[in-house]
């Protein structure tokens, strides 16, 4: 089948044939996706410049993935944290769902990808909801690639409502102590029906997890670069696959 996506991309596109092993493809991908502000300082350019660039990014980065056959793409576009930022700045980022959605959302569609959302609903404008409700109903029934956004997600913030939740379970004595394990952990959280990350990956230079999925990537491989968001390329996703594709997981066991 012609992807009319893909169709716009010429075959220097291709990952080479000795890249990457199609039988080992990350089944879940995660991306902090950094450096949107310096990438535009760099260039003498407003910062909002930067997060406008990378809206680019998560529509090539999107093909990429759906073109490699990876199931789930998490991206983590707003934390619970960055509200703290101007309000001119947070402003402008939560016009990007509606902006990006505008552009790509019959393509998504033709595509058969599926968009969901990863976050608290709780304080995000009417008009950012809006758009992403209107994709996620369009979209509920596709069954590729699931497009995950991370938006007014925070990991901590997500295990303590679980917490909270399973605690209540207990005191109406619908669960036991005992009964709590990793699996019912997992099913309170905001990914309990996507399989944990196999494989993080962070732009910008930043190591650190920016309080990410800190229960789902307990182990996942997770890969650096110093590339900020707005010129991560499809060659530096491959790359990062293929890095993957390298790693020995072992669980623990030998
Ligand atoms: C990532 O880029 C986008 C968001 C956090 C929303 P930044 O805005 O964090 O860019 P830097 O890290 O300041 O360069
Ligand atoms: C993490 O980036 C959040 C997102 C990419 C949405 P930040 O730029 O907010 O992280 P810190 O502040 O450098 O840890
Ligand atoms: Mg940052």
């Amino acid at each position: 089948m012609i992807k009319r996506l893909w169709a716009k991309l010429g075959k220097s596109s291709l990952p080479t044939a000795d890249s990457l092993t199609l039988e080992n493809i990350p089944q879940h991908v995660a991306i902090i996706m950094d450096g949107n502000g310096r990438w535009a300082k760099n260039r003498g350019l407003p910062r909002v410049a930067g997060h406008h660039s990378g809206m680019k990014t998560v529509k090539r980065i999107t093909i990429a993935a759906d073109r490699l056959g990876i199931k789930y793409l998490t991206m983590y576009a707003f934390s619970t944290e960055n509200w703290k930022r101007p309000k001119s700045e947070v402003d402008f980022l939560m016009k990007l769902p509606q902006q990006f959605l505008e552009i790509e959302l019959d393509e998504l569609i033709s595509n058969n990808v599926q968009v969901r959302m990863m976050g608290t609903r709780e304080k995000l404008p009417q008009h950012t909801l809006y758009a992403l409700e209107e994709a996620m109903r369009k979209t509920a029934n596709n069954t590729g690639l699931v497009l995950n956004f991370a938006l007014n997600y925070g990991s901590r913030m997500e295990m303590l409502d679980a917490v909270k939740e399973i605690a209540k379970d207990v005191q109406e004595g619908h669960i036991t102590v005992d009964g709590i394990d990793d699996a019912l952990m997992s099913s309170r959280l905001l990914s309990c029906d996507i399989p944990d990350p196999d494989l993080l990956i962070r732009t910008s230079g930043e190591l650190r997890l920016s309080n990410f999925m800190l229960w789902q990537l307990a182990y996942s491989e997770l890969w650096f670069t110093d590339v900020y968001w707005p010129e991560f390329t499809d060659k530096h996703f491959y790359g990062a696959i293929q890095e993957y594709q390298r790693r020995a997981r072992r669980y623990g066991g030998l």
